[in-house]
């Protein structure tokens, strides 16, 4: 049975908590596989709002099991409180498990994000101060700490004391910080100990048994491919790999189990934080956009930036995630634009160019090249198929559909459950 992976087309929020509930309720297994709390995954069911960070989508569906795998980075603090924010909202969490070879975003991995960023001032990547590039970084440098870990105390100081070793010089010598001491962040983190214990596993043979039994196993992203660290708009990115191999790694699942790739894509781009972004807006249209669309931050609460639909970016998670449908979400927020502009191309010093560029420089040169489509003046948010759409509204995705290489299997009209158009089945 398949195996589907659901993930960010462009730079994040393209509406994968949405898409990630209204499978839920047909999967047996939601699984983040990479991130942290960075992410922000927004649900609305009935009158009743749910921001989700580190807790997949589908713990809100009650027959499907949760599961943190371990290519995800884990800060305990937020993972519990966010259990305990559901269960008092009556959320049964008790199915959850989590990977005992996830890295854990420690107190002074979030430290050190905090104060890089600082360091960097104007050239900041604008990160969510989450800890998230510490925790990578420490992993890929081998001194990260992971939930195993807090089950063997002689093992977490030593760790502890590795990974300090080098921050403390950085921090008190470059920094001007106080060190951190290894007795405080040791007990911290085995206070963690017992309450993350009913939730620890090997969700790498879980999955893989389940998938034998024909489960159904929804992978779900959080960030987007432009925010990968290895296809994203490099340094302007996040430290994991959204892109759909991130599923593979971040879950142990091998790439023949993957049957599904769901690219998310809002039907016009934003982005948070630094970086480059042809069509960004710096207009009306853009105040317009950002208004109707209510584009602000569900983990930072910061202003997104906004601007028209981007094909160019769209043919391109379709490459490189090897996507087999898109989810095409926010139509709605279009309604009332006499003409839409649609970025087909760019033009890059006087040439144009169809693909994006591999070059950084290129890529920060890139001029959009626009389209004008004819846009609609109807309410569009009880639409419940493509024939309810107005002429124009079907005649925009279908020429989205054309310029980014793969159908558009379903569309969003409105941020609930139900305020979505399904065209092809996804199970
Ligand atoms: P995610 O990070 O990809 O899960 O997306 P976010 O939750 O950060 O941002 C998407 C926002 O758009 C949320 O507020 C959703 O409730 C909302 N949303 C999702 N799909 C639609 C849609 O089709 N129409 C409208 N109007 N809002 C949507
Ligand atoms: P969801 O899952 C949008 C951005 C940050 C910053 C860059 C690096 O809700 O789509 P990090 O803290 O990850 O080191 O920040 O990535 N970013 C996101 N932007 N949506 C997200 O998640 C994001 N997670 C990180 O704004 O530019
Ligand atoms: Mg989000």
């Amino acid at each position: 049975m398949p195996a589907l992976v659901l993930l960010g087309a462009q730079w994040g929020d393209e509406g994968k908590g949405k898409a990630t509930d209204l499978l839920g309720g047909s999967v047996d297994y939601v699984v983040r596989y990479q991130g942290g709390n960075n992410a922000g995954h927004t649900v609305v069911v009935g009158d009743q709002k749910y921001a989700l960070h580190l807790l997949p989508s589908g713990i809100l569906s009650p027959g499907c099991t949760p599961v943190i795998g371990n290519g995800v980075v884990v800060d305990p603090s937020v993972l519990l409180s966010e259990l305990s924010g559901l269960n008092e909202r009556g959320v049964d969490t008790s199915k959850l498990i989590l990977s005992g070879n996830a890295h854990i975003i420690t107190p002074y991995n979030v430290t050190v994000d905090k104060v890089t960023e600082r360091f960097l001032g104007k050239r900041k990547i604008g990160t969510t101060g989450r800890g998230i590039g510490p925790t990578y970084a420490d992993k890929i440098n081998r001194v990260g700490i992971r939930v195993q870990d807090l089950y063997d105390e002689s093992i977490l100081t030593q760790k502890v004391e590795a990974a300090l070793d080098i921050k403390n010089q950085v921090l008190t010598k470059l920094y001007n910080r106080r060190a951190i001491a290894v007795d405080q962040v040791v007990e911290e983190l085995l206070a963690y100990a017992e309450k993350l214990r009913p939730y620890v596993a090997d969700t790498v043979l879980v999955l893989n048994q389940a998938l034998e039994e024909d489960k159904v196993v929804l992978f779900e992203g959080g960030q987007g491919t432009l925010l990968d660290i290895d296809h994203g708009t490099y340094p302007f990115v996040t430290s994991s790999n959204p892109t759909a191999g991130g599923a593979c790694t971040g879950a142990g699942v091998g790439p023949t189990k993957i049957s599904r790739v769901i690219g998310i894509l809002k039907a016009y781009t934003t982005r948070v934080g630094a970086g480059p972004f042809p069509t960004e807006l710096f207009d009306e249209d853009g105040e317009a956009l950002r208004r109707i669309g209510g584009e602000r931050g569900v983990t930072t609460g910061r202003d997104r930036r906004c601007g028209w639909f981007d094909a160019v970016i769209a043919r391109y998670a379709t490459r490189v995630n090897g996507l087999t449908d898109f989810f095409l979400t926010k139509l709605d927020v279009l309604t009332g634009w006499e003409q839409i502009p649609v970025c087909v191309a760019y033009e890059i010093d006087g040439k144009r160019v169809e693909e994006l560029p591999y070059s950084q420089t290129d890529f920060h040169h890139a001029k959009p090249v626009y389209e004008m489509l004819p846009g609609w003046s109807e309410d569009i948010s009880k639409a419940k198929s493509f024939s309810d759409l107005p002429k124009n509204a079907q005649a925009y995705v279908k020429a989205l559909e054309e310029m980014s290489g793969a159908p558009i299997s379903a569309i969003g009209v409105g941020p609930g459950r139900d305020e979505t158009i399904e065209i092809n089945s996804f199970l």
